[in-house]
């Protein structure tokens, strides 16, 4: 089946305080897209990559992706839209209309630059088991509150029933479809999908897989590669 991931890059990155799309921010000299989409590819299973790059940056993004590629695949870049949402719809419709064979999609955040390969296998083989939509999550080990508009507490959540979302998250492509072409809202596909009513599932994430946000989180990333961890 044609597994193809989506990577939304065009954000501005500007929590990260660098200057630069926070796609291209460097981790140990090396940009953050280009450590995600390197994973993408390492875990054997993805073909293709299409990647939602800043309108004024997509050719120094096929420059630095296009190599990347395996034989008999490819790096596919165009510019993205004003949201998140509007980038994977675009990098979406793009892939199902010019990469043929396209079943299977994951849709990965470049801030996640350091996902283990196992965690895309893990992603790619539950929807291959018929799974049509599959997330990877850990544990919640902070206790987490809700609040209302003044900031108080009003409920307190069974920690043991939450988990903490990652991405590649992955899709059967005609589900993906559906679930943005329905004009509901939410803050990641898995939640457009689940909007739907269609069940989403659950994998191993992994803690390398975190998100790259802010200048802490980037700290912490070079730290990691200084240790040999990711
Ligand atoms: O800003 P945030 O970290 O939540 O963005 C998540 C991902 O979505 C990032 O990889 C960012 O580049 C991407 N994005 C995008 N198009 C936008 C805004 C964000 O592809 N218009």
């Amino acid at each position: 089946m044609g597994v193809v991931a989506l990577v939304p890059a065009a954000g501005r990155g500007e929590r990260l305080g660098y200057g630069l799309p926070k796609a291209l921010v460097p981790v140990g000299g090396v940009p953050l897209l280009v450590r995600a989409v390197r994973g993408l590819f390492e875990a054997g299973r993805v073909q293709h990559v299409v990647i939602a790059a800043p309108p004024s940056d997509v050719d120094i993004v096929n420059t630095v992706t296009a190599p990347l590629a395996p034989a008999g695949g490819a790096v596919h870049v165009l510019a993205g839209g004003a949201e998140r949402s509007d980038s994977v719809r675009l990098a979406l419709a793009y892939a199902l209309r010019e990469i043929p064979g396209t079943t299977i999609v994951l849709v990965h955040d470049a801030a996640r630059a350091f996902t283990p390969p196992h965690v895309v296998r893990a992603v790619v083989e539950a929807v291959e088991a018929g799974r049509p939509a599959v997330v990877p999550v850990l544990p919640v080990t902070d206790t987490v509150k809700q609040v209302d508009a003044d900031g108080v507490v009003v409920a307190t959540p069974d920690r043991a029933a939450l988990r903490i979302v990652q991405t590649p998250q992955g899709f059967d492509a005609r589900v993906l479809l559906r679930a943005h072409e329905s004009g509901l809202h939410a803050t990641d596909d898995a939640g457009l999908v689940e909007r739907l009513g269609v069940p989403v599932a659950t994998v191993a994430g992994h803690q390398d897989a975190m998100k790259i946000t802010t200048p802490f989180d980037l700290a912490v990333a070079e730290a990691l590669l200084v240790g040999g961890q990711a």
